[in-house]
């Protein structure tokens, strides 16, 4: 089955090498005026000059799409997510409202560990429920690929329960996810005053357990004061790679606590967060392949300094941008709020946070070769703005703006009548 899209006014491809975009990079991209995109059997045949793809012999007789003028960009591929919960935060919100900070509230029996007790509580069915419901407001708004981690568990049980969840909703489609073991998010309640035994058992228990049952794809750490320390974080991403994870790695939060360089030295596909980050820290990114995923909807929900994303872009770092979206700092699965945020709060242009929201996410998952451009081979997943502009994307902040979402090659959310 082939379609043709046509009457493109503004195709943003994201093509390119084989790697993130960096540095100068980043702003580097144009859009084509008038594109047009071939998509044969879930996949980009070709994109770009509407001539050139027209000119394609394979073009002929194919169903048209005639997008009205509008942007067309590669779906977002939101690259860090807790989207596996059984209840929102709400008490936590109100509490920070009346001043109290977010570490005071997870001190007082708040914070993750008041989602994990729930969490512990729900079915596997009632988790998978939940992230259904949740998956299809992230592809209305526009994001094809999710990664999802587990980490409200924080038992070999609760955090098999979550992935199962993950994988479950995944494989169901349209949205796509990609599960990351996040054990170590916090130390659960039955080892406190016992970390050192809870990283031996995510070590040698839980890590072993979920990559032999292919449950994920990434190992993740919370490297943060009163949660894991570098050292810690070194243990789980070593035993993560033995088992065939790849890392990643929540660092410098709420404090500088070393978790990039830990995440560098381990060569960790990204290090997310970011928001304490002194300048060896961006220039040690900036000189690996580690890519720098920044989350400002936490720092907008939490009221905290947002991380200097100009100076990680002018040092040459990879910054991808993602939700983060999370019942506890990041209730927002729309990116569009976080690109607008990412443009006001931190200086990002308008074309740097499409970058960072497609491709570099797409490379933040080790996703770079077949996600996040639209380029002769690639899963052929985009949306339909309803923009003719593209900047317009992160200018109307605060609307749902997807006309239309192509996961795979097949129509999975459309405001209009569109039949393939
Ligand atoms: O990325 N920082 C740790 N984890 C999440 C918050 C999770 C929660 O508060 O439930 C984050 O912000
Ligand atoms: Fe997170």
């Amino acid at each position: 089955m082939r379609h043709l899209i046509v009457n493109i006014g503004q195709l943003l491809t994201m093509a390119g090498g084989d790697r993130p975009r960096r540095g100068k990079e980043m702003g580097a991209v144009h859009p084509i005026l008038d594109g047009a995109v071939l998509v044969e059997d879930g996949k980009i045949a070709a994109a770009g000059f509407k001539d050139l793809v027209l000119n394609d012999g394979r073009a002929r007789g194919s169903r048209i799409i005639d997008a009205g003028g509008r942007v067309v960009l590669p779906g977002f591929v939101d690259s860090h997510s807790h989207p596996v919960f059984a209840a929102p935060r709400l008490d936590d919100f109100e509490s920070r409202i009346r001043g109290k900070t977010y570490e005071e509230i997870a001190a007082r029996g708040g914070g993750i560990l008041s989602t994990v007790d729930k969490v512990r509580g729900a079915t596997q069915s009632a988790l998978t429920a939940g992230l259904q419901a949740r998956a299809a407001r992230f592809i209305e708004a526009g994001t094809t690929t999710l990664e999802a981690k587990s980490g409200y568990g924080l038992d070999l049980d609760t955090e098999l329960k979550m992935l199962r969840a993950i994988e479950t909703v995944g494989s169901g489609g349209p949205l796509e996810l990609v599960g990351t073991l996040l054990a170590a998010h916090a130390v659960p309640p039955e080892f406190e005053g016992k970390k050192d035994e809870y990283v031996r058992a995510v070590c040698s228990e839980i890590i072993p357990r979920v990559a032999g049952e292919g449950l994920a794809k990434f190992v993740d750490v919370f490297c943060e004061n009163g949660y894991f320390s570098v050292e810690d974080a070194r243990q789980v991403l070593a035993a993560g790679a033995k088992a065939g994870l790849r890392g990643k790695v929540h660092a410098e939060q709420l404090s500088l606590s070393g978790g990039t360089q830990a995440a560098v030295g381990l060569n960790a596909v990204s290090a997310d967060h970011l928001e304490r980050c002194a300048e060896p820290d961006i220039l040690a990114l900036a000189a690996s392949g580690t890519v720098a995923t920044l989350l400002p909807g936490s720092d907008y929900f939490l009221s905290k300094p947002y991380p200097d994303a100009r100076k990680f872009i002018d040092l040459g770092a990879a910054v991808a941008l993602a939700t983060d979206f999370n019942p506890g700092s990041c209730p927002c699965w729309d990116m569009r709020m976080i690109l607008s945020i990412a443009c006001t709060q931190m200086r990002m242009t308008p074309v740097e946070t499409l970058v960072a929201a497609t491709i570099n996410g797409a490379h933040a998952l080790g996703l770079g070769a077949t996600h996040g451009s639209l380029q002769a081979g690639k899963a052929a997943d985009l949306v339909c703005w309803e923009a003719v502009d593209y900047r317009e994307i992160p200018y109307f902040f605060g609307a749902s703006g997807a006309a239309w979402v192509m996961k795979a090659g097949n129509i999975v959310h459309s405001k209009e009548d569109i039949r393939l």
